[in-house]
């Protein structure tokens, strides 16, 4: 449990009675006791009003707000505000500001705007979070702390600071020059350095620029991916520091920072070890499927190994940084506030709680619309969550989540593909590992999508998209994984490189070779235009004879490993597309090419069936999804429909009770209306 203050789905989010006049803060108090709100992410932004000065700290709108909350029966998430530094901050210390990627210093502005090795950022930042840890530690509505907010939300820095400290970080992680020389490959370019103070950040004054398709490109990827891992070392290291500082006065509180899914810049698996709660904002963009929302909770579910997380964020109607900020439809927000509970959220929480009436975000969603009054869509819609989740109570919280299948997802192998310099632009690792997910997504299969350091070996099938980066002891695991019998699969430009981008030679894929049986003599680059097709060997159960497939074409010899697709055209016409290698008492399939999304879906029904990983229910309908969460022998099968219409569902021999409606369900067809959610405790 989160916190066993509040043993039910936590509901609410961001409010900001700071940036209001007292006023309005009894009526808002009104409205959340009708819409069932008891949490409050209170303070995130908080710091200039806190501290006006270098040495006058004035608290008293939060010790106000605390106590009327906890009066009400409201619980509170206690950000530390140290998102957007205070103006005078910037003024009397300019260190605290960055200096972006093209070497120009900043002015005051902005948010998510303190360089992080700024000494004045950390120590104002760290005495901060103290303050208000010696101040609330006994109040009884705190609930859990709220470090920061989103970090890495802007630029990175690249100031003489920065500098200064990945000169150290380097130093730490290499030990001598000449080690980081061989890392980076120095000798390509006559960049050899013979003294630390040769080195310098890469950004736009030295090795990077923008490249195409949004890419940040780079002449020297030993060097870029090294600066990544320090930039988010760097973030942590600030993260970590407060988290100190809070732990001190409130050593059982939690402690937790909202994370944003598959943010790039960040390595959360390195991250969430320094968690205690895993907590992330959701903001699908209109035209986000389903299923990749569906991913991002997994992901984050992922991230402590399956222990429930926070839905931090979200919108109650719609977004206002989005070139199209649709409206969430009657029903969705509801459907999709379960989407995140189905996949292991034990919180439901908004940005924000009251619409704000100026600057950029005046034009987003909240539960209180600037009508100010209870009777709006968007206000009915929450209150009746509000009120269901209360009825839920503490059903469904601290329930697991069980997969057979996993999927490999390793930020620092895909920073490395896709600075790679070759051999395509139009490879994203994220929309690989969505290619696996949404086709069993489809199929109903449960997945967990893990870090590469992960414990396999509860799965019965790992799948681990373009495996370019095998950082050290990673083949030995996934050799050992496969000898047990475990069934794993791997894709092409797999085993390419090692942790500094640095080519393993003696034939691709490198250190994975043997596991499957193969040796990938060339790798093919297609336009976007181009397409190959994958002949597919006969008497393979369930699948078509022939599929399409582009992107990249490895051009593969068997080494073993027994062929069951080839190329249908081109020069390489005839060589393998798809192979299986029996290793000790499992198998590993290698998939040279990116294939139509039919083939995966194809492929990976046949291999689940015949592993026995099962669907939840069989054939629902397209468009609806399910999952079940775990509690004691307890099971609860969340079935969501999110189309846009009513649709039958065969519950087969499924029985139980939906807690949403008391409705006892003794198999057979129902029908669930559009948008419409049951949370079936099956008997
Ligand atoms: C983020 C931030 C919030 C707010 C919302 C708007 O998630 O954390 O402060 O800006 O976006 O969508
Ligand atoms: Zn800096």
């Amino acid at each position: 449990m989160i916190n066993s203050k509040k043993s039910k789905i936590w509901y609410g989010g961001d409010y900001n009675p700071d940036q209001w006049e007292k006023e309005v803060w009894d009526e808002d108090l009104r409205m959340f006791k009708l819409s069932g709100i008891d949490v409050a992410t209170l303070n995130v932004f908080g710091w200039s009003k806190n501290q006006p000065d270098e040495d006058t700290y004035d608290f008293g709108w939060l010790d106000e707000m605390m106590d009327k909350l906890h009066a009400d029966g409201v619980g509170v998430c206690l950000a530390t505000s140290t998102a957007a530094h205070p103006a005078w901050m910037a003024r009397k210390y300019p260190d605290v500001l960055q200096v972006d990627f093209y070497g120009r210093k900043r002015k005051f502005g902005g948010r998510h705007n303190s360089c992080p090795n700024s000494p004045t950022f950390r120590k104002y930042s760290v005495r901060m979070a103290e303050k208000l840890a010696e101040r609330y530690k006994d109040h009884p509505a705190l609930l859990i702390w709220h470090i920061n907010n989103e970090y890495g939300g802007a630029g990175n820095c690249y100031c003489d600071n920065c500098e200064a400290a990945f000169r150290e970080w380097l130093k730490e992680r290499y030990g001598t020059l000449e080690a980081v020389n061989r890392a980076w490959n120095t000798g390509f370019w006559g960049h050899i350095f013979h003294s630390w103070e040769d080195i310098v950040l890469p950004s736009g004054l030295s090795e990077e620029w923008y490249g195409a398709n949004g890419r940040t490109e780079t002449n020297f990827q030993g060097i870029s991916l090294d600066y990544m891992r320090f930039h988010s070392d760097s973030l942590l290291e600030c993260y970590k520091l407060e988290y100190e500082a809070v732990k001190k006065h409130t050593p059982d509180i939690p402690v937790t920072t909202n994370l944003m899914g598959a943010f790039k810049k960040l390595d959360y698996h390195k991250w969430a070890k320094a968690l205690d709660v895993v907590s992330w904002d959701s903001y699908p963009r209109f035209d986000t499927p389903h299923s990749y929302t569906g991913m991002m909770h997994d992901l984050m579910r992922g991230l402590k190994e399956g222990q429930p997380f926070m839905l931090m964020e979200q919108t109650p109607s719609q977004q206002n940084w989005q070139p199209y900020n649709s409206l969430k439809r009657p029903g969705v927000m509801r459907l999709w506030s379960y989407q995140a509970v189905a996949r292991g959220a034990d919180t439901v929480m908004f940005f924000q709680l009251r619409r704000s009436i100026g600057a950029c975000e005046k034009y987003h969603g909240a539960v209180i619309e600037h009508v100010g009054h209870e009777h709006t869509r968007v206000f009915r819609e929450c209150a009746q969550l509000g009120a269901e989740l209360q009825k839920l109570g503490d059903t469904i919280i601290d329930a697991k989540f069980q997969a057979k299948v996993a999927i490999v997802f390793d930020w620092e192998n895909w920073w490395a593909i896709e600075m790679s310099s070759g051999p395509t632009i139009d490879l994203r690792y994220v929309d690989e590992a969505h290619k696996y997910y949404k086709a069993l997504y489809e199929l109903g299969i449960a997945a967990d999508v893990v870090s590469v350091e992960a414990d396999l070996s509860s799965y019965d099938l790992v799948i681990a998209p373009v495996m370019y980066m095998v950082k050290q002891g990673v083949a030995n695991k996934l050799e050992q994984y496969v000898q047990a019998g475990g069934s794993l699969i791997s894709t092409f430009f797999s085993g390419i490189v090692n942790e500094s981008d640095l080519v393993t030679v003696g034939g691709y894929p490198g250190e994975l070779r043997k596991l499957f049986g193969i040796w990938a003599e060339e790798i093919d680059a297609l336009l976007p235009t181009q397409r190959n097709r994958m002949i597919v060997s006969a008497g393979t159960n369930g699948m078509k004879e022939e599929y399409e497939c582009g992107l990249l074409c490895d051009l593969i010899h068997s080494e073993g490993a027994e062929v069951k697709a080839v190329y249908g055209d081109d020069f390489y016409q005839g060589m393998p597309a798809l192979t299986v290698n029996k290793f000790g008492e499992g198998e590993a399939w290698y998939l040279a090419t990116s294939p139509e999304q039919a083939f995966i879906k194809d492929w990976l029904s046949q291999l689940c069936s015949s592993r026995g990983i099962q669907p939840i229910i069989q054939n629902v309908p397209e468009g609806v999804e399910t999952t079940i969460r775990y509690k004691d022998k307890q099971q609860y099968l969340f079935v969501l429909n999110h189309n846009d219409q009513a649709v039958q569902i065969d519950l087969a021999q499924v029985t139980g009770t939906d807690l949403l409606t008391d409705r006892s369900l003794t198999g057979g067809e129902v029908e669930l209306a559009a948008h419409d959610v049951m949370i079936i405790k099956l008997s």
